[in-house]
């Protein structure tokens, strides 16, 4: 199989911020607390954005950077558990928006936290049946209207926000090395659907979560490395999915990666789910961190539960 690099990266995240003292005038919390547990200072919700505007937004920065038209897109994915609208998926909402070929797979991919990664890997499988040989991954989320206002615990957490990267796929490029993951739980997080008759709200045992991401983290880690041959030091970037900064710090620590090689924007943005990764890459490439020949290990989990690990080079 080829392998795929990114190109290009893109993200919005809506005008409103919403800060720690803000949350403590709904809920029993201080900003103290949010601060020390979490790393979060700030998130974004939307007010006048749609989960659409995001993703278009994040999808024409990203083809600008890449220097990639619509019309050379062969799929387009969007990593998302909270679209405008079940159906019409909020891909195929993307692709109407950005004209993209009709001739193409635009779908939704629900793997919670984790969906950006397993966005990347499924496009990395699609463009190799694709005469196109670029694609667009977005990870995008509205989180604000899944949030259960009278839960302290996970009101504080979730930020709106999106993320894209347009891939390329070429004859001879290694497929990039992924350890990937998924075992059917409800009891860690769960969001309900229209089948429930509950209302669709973001529950969660923050600590069974976070005792899962810090155990999980290591893990995918390890299996990326020993597939790739590679060791800590031969990685330029560490990206984890942002949840709480207590989580990364104890990954870098654990695997003594220094500072300039990792990168925390949790502060701003809290937990975006599917967008955050993007989010990172995004901001990383902007400020130059990472070039073309970057070799990226990317890390994220989530509801599921869901998991997994990608080395991914940048184009
Ligand atoms: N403000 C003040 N006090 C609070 C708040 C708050 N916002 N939330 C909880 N507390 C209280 C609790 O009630 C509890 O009080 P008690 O001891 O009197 O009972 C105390 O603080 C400790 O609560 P814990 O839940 O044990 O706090 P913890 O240190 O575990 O932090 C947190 C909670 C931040 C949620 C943490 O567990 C966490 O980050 N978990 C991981 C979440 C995550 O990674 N999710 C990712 C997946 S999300 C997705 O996929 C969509």
């Amino acid at each position: 199989m080829n392998g795929i690099k990114i190109r290009g990266t893109g993200r919005c995240v809506p005008e409103k911020t919403v800060t720690n003292e803000d949350l403590a005038r709904i809920v029993d919390t201080s900003d103290e607390w949010i601060t020390t547990r979490t790393g979060i200072r700030t998130r974004r919700h939307c007010t006048t954005e749609t989960h659409t505007d995001l993703c278009v937004k994040a999808a024409e920065d990203a083809l600008a950077r890449a220097g990639v038209s619509t019309d050379e897109i062969g799929a387009c994915i969007v990593a998302t558990v909270s679209p405008d609208t079940l159906v019409p998926s909020a891909a195929c909402c993307l692709q109407s928006a950005l004209g993209l070929p009709q001739d193409i797979l635009c779908f939704d991919l629900n793997a919670a936290c984790t969906g950006f990664l397993f966005a990347l890997h499924t496009m990395e499988c699609l463009l190799n049946s694709s005469p196109r040989k670029y694609g667009l991954v977005v990870g995008a989320e509205a989180l604000s209207r899944l949030i259960d206002w009278e839960d302290r615990g996970t009101c504080i957490l979730f930020g709106d926000g999106a993320g894209a990267a347009v891939v390329e796929c070429r004859e001879g490029w290694p497929s990039s090395p992924a350890a990937l993951g998924c075992r059917g739980d409800d009891a860690l997080l769960r969001v309900a659907g229209p089948g429930t008759g509950e209302p669709p709200l973001i529950h969660m045992d923050g600590t069974k979560v976070f005792k899962f991401a810090v155990e999980t983290v290591p893990q995918c880690m390890d299996q990326v490395l020993q597939k790739a041959g590679l060791s800590v030091e031969d990685v330029d970037f560490f990206v984890f999915h942002q949840a709480n900064a207590r989580i990364i710090d104890l990954a870098v620590r654990k695997y003594h990666i220094p500072p300039e090689k990792y990168y925390k924007n949790i502060a701003d943005y809290g937990n975006t789910s599917a967008a955050s990764i993007p989010l990172v890459l995004s901001e990383l490439q902007e400020q130059g961190e990472v070039v073309p020949g970057s070799r990226v290990l990317v890390v994220g989990f989530g509801g599921g539960l869901t998991w997994g690990g990608m080395l991914i080079e940048f184009a």
